[in-house]
């Protein structure tokens, strides 16, 4: 029997299941496209990285941005972590989940000023900040409220991530971080700020990254700094290495985090840094192969060229296929062993030829099937959309033999409750 890229998405009986549940039953339960998330593969996946050496502090801030689902917040929460945000919404909905403020980075290039006094006054552990105006604000509105505002300095190392471009963020040309060459001086402008307080240093080099070369060449070159820091009389309790670890969409074999763990305090440690916490922002390799989008066939077509299969979710649940040219894994939910497979293109009912979500996939289909298509659980939902006027997808846990619903499906009307039509 082959198996799929996600453990907790495996044939029993040639048909798919999440878990214990069929995934035919819960496109019953609840209907079409549908995103279907494993409670026991965010475990493991959280697991993963419970592997520092002992009495070494660790602290996870999920990178929400990835699937921010409440349920999911919430579930991230109960086993401890913190969470990296990069709005005063992602801040609401931590919140709303239960989540601990104190374990909230804040990252993002383009923080504003309520967004800054509400996370000021949820009282988060630090500001990450990514260029010197942004530090001058927050010292602002600090001094305003009069409180202090902890700050660790968003560096961009310059290290090549060998990632896809649009996901790449350490390179000089990314809007990212300050220039490392400039940190000291923006540290040195941060000391004269009484209203702010020094507690870190962070990066963070791209996503979906396979190889531990370019976390290592970044820490070097966050770590050559913290000691000319230290020399200036600023020390640091944390380091943050920012997300990014890279996920197996098909046949990758992702670095595992307590590989990247074990090699980080070794650097640590050999450069007399091991007073220091380590703060990490996975978002994908927590959540990725947590998901499934299931869809269901509408329709085959045949051209000349090309077989289609039409199925009913579409670039507006899933943008990565179209926008990143990402591979997904699409699996018939059911596996037919007396039906010829054909090359199809998997593409949903959008009015764009960019509405595809695999191009050239062998499969064996008929209308009315179900499929699956997988690794959808990290910037699948987060990224979906109402284009074409759709309701956004439905999404459900599964835990064992249990689901539930943890976002029920868009209604029509909901989609134009906030517009007026005009005299
Ligand atoms: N920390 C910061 C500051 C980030 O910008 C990100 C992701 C993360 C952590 C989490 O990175 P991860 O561990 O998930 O790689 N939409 C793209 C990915 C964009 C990543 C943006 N930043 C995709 O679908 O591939």
């Amino acid at each position: 029997m082959t198996t799929t890229v996600a453990p907790h998405f495996q044939f029993k009986d040639n048909l798919l299941h999440a878990e214990g549940i069929p995934l035919t039953q819960l496109a019953q339960d609840y209907g079409t496209p549908l995103y279907v998330y494993s409670r026991q593969a965010l475990r493991d996946a959280w697991d993963a990285y419970q592997q520092a050496p002992a009495g070494r502090s660790v602290l996870i801030c999920y990178g929400m941005k990835a699937n921010s689902s409440l349920a999911v917040l919430q579930e991230f929460h109960r086993l401890g972590s913190g969470f990296d945000i990069v709005s005063g919404g992602e801040l609401a909905r931590v919140l709303a989940a239960g989540g601990d403020a104190g374990k909230i980075v804040f990252s993002g290039v383009g923080k504003q000023g309520w967004e800054i006094r509400d996370a000021l006054e949820a009282g988060v552990k630090c500001f990450n900040v990514e260029s010197e105006a942004e530090l001058e604000r927050i010292a602002t509105i600090a001094t305003q409220m009069k409180t202090t505002a902890p700050v660790s300095l968003r560096v961009n190392p310059d290290v090549d991530a060998q990632t896809h471009p649009y996901i790449s963020t350490g390179l000089k040309e990314n809007k990212f971080g300050i220039d490392i060459n400039d940190a000291m001086a923006v540290y040195e402008r941060a000391t004269q700020l009484p209203s702010l307080r020094i507690v870190g240093v962070d990066c963070h080099i791209g996503s979906q990254i396979t190889e531990i070369d370019p976390y290592l060449d970044a820490l070097d070159k966050l770590i050559l700094l913290i000691k000319a820091l230290e020399k200036q009389g600023i020390t640091l309790q944390h380091l943050d290495l920012g997300g990014g670890i890279g996920i197996r969409y098909t046949n990758e074999t992702p670095l595992a985090p307590a590989l990247l763990l074990e090699r980080i305090f070794a650097a640590l440690d050999k450069n007399g840094l091991d007073h220091l916490e380590l703060v990490l922002e996975p978002g994908r390799s927590l959540t990725g192969n947590a998901g499934i989008l299931l869809t269901t066939v509408e329709y085959l077509k045949h051209n000349e060229f090309k077989n289609f299969a039409i199925v009913d979710a579409a670039m507006n649940d899933l943008i990565r296929p179209t926008l990143y040219d990402a591979w997904h894994d699409v699996e018939p939910v059911t596996r037919r062993a007396d039906l010829p497979a054909q090359r199809y293109d998997v593409v949903g009912p959008i009015c764009e030829s960019g509405d595809w979500l695999a191009r050239d996939r062998d499969l064996a289909l008929q209308p009315g099937d179900l499929v699956a298509i997988m690794s959808a659980g990290a910037y699948a939902f987060t990224m979906s959309s109402q284009y074409n006027t759709r309701p956004r997808a439905a999404e459900v846990m599964v835990d064992g033999t249990v689901s539930h619903l943890i976002r029920r499906r868009e209604t029509i009307q909901e989609l134009f409750q906030n517009e007026q039509t005009i005299p």
